[in-house]
């Protein structure tokens, strides 16, 4: 399975250096795609670096802060042309641990080379599953996350129970299904917007405990507005999808942790 990890940055000059070098450690048959958005503390030129020196690490320059969803729409796109049978969402500042990436990989379609049609189409690190956790968040940022969650649930009819997650494994094959090329979100909304589309698409859903460690350097760029366009979003879908809301579908797999010392 030939796999592509894309790490979206702004301002991430601290971090992009060591998350790369933790990532080819640790999965070190996954290539990487760094996609900046100008970055003006310099991240961009740091990327190239990167890549000079590994021929795994890709960087795409795009010219303004567009938004998570622009940059992604991008990387997945360029994904999709190089042709990677997987592509890995990943957060620059380490708070997606590379170290983890291996069980997320583990649950996917395609892994096991045995039985290819095992394994999910689109597997979602989740924290908000049992053995999943956040280490070092406010109680503030907990709370939008548990809450956002909660509310895309209900209205959204998706048990998805950490869907605005940004450390997950889509097929390629999913994301063509997909057509994530015409999510509109700009923010983190984005990620509601895929986790729905998948569900709704009737494809597999796993969601797999991860241990969310909140950035140690740098500044995260969560801001009102962000909040605002998924809540009226969601919002949104909801009421426009309330016709199709009680057809049959699939519950959401969840993948437990290993039990202490088996
Ligand atoms: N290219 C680009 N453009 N990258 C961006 C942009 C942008 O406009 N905005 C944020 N990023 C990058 C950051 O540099 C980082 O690598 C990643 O996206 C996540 O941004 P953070 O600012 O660190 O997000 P967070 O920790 O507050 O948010 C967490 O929670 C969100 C909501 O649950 C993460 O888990 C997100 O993935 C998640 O959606
Ligand atoms: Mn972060």
């Amino acid at each position: 399975m030939r796999t592509l990890v894309i790490i979206p940055t702004y301002n991430e000059r601290e971090n992009i250096g060591p998350i790369v070098g933790r990532l080819r450690a640790s999965v070190p048959e996954a290539d990487v795609l760094i996609v900046d958005d100008g970055s003006p503390d310099g991240t961009g030129e740091l990327a190239d670096a990167l890549a000079a020196t590994d021929g795994n690490v890709f960087v795409l320059h795009r010219t303004a802060k567009e938004g998570l969803g622009a940059a992604y729409r991008e990387g997945i796109r360029w994904a999709l042309d190089a042709g990677y049978d997987a592509v890995v969402e990943m957060d620059a500042d380490g708070s997606h641990q590379p170290e983890q990436l291996p069980r997320l990989l583990d649950a996917v379609r395609g892994h096991d080379a045995a039985d290819p049609t095992a394994g999910a189409d689109l597997v979602l690190g989740s924290r908000w599953v049992p053995g999943g956790s956040v280490v070092n968040w406010p109680a503030s940022r907990r709370l939008i996350s548990r809450g956002g969650s909660t509310y895309s649930r209900l209205m959204l009819g998706v048990p998805i129970r950490d869907i605005t997650g940004g450390y997950r494994v889509f097929t390629a094959e999913a994301l063509r299904r997909i057509r994530f090329e015409q999510t509109e979100s700009q923010g983190y909304c984005f990620q509601i917007d895929m986790a729905r589309r998948a569900y709704e698409a009737g494809l597999a859903v796993a969601e797999v405990p991860i241990t969310f460690v909140e950035r140690e350097r740098g500044s995260s760029k969560m801001s009102s507005g962000i909040v605002v366009e998924a809540m009226a979003r969601v919002t949104l879908w909801g009421i426009t999808g309330l016709p199709h809301r009680f057809r049959h579908r699939e519950p959401v797999q969840v993948v437990s942790e290993p039990a202490q010392g088996a």
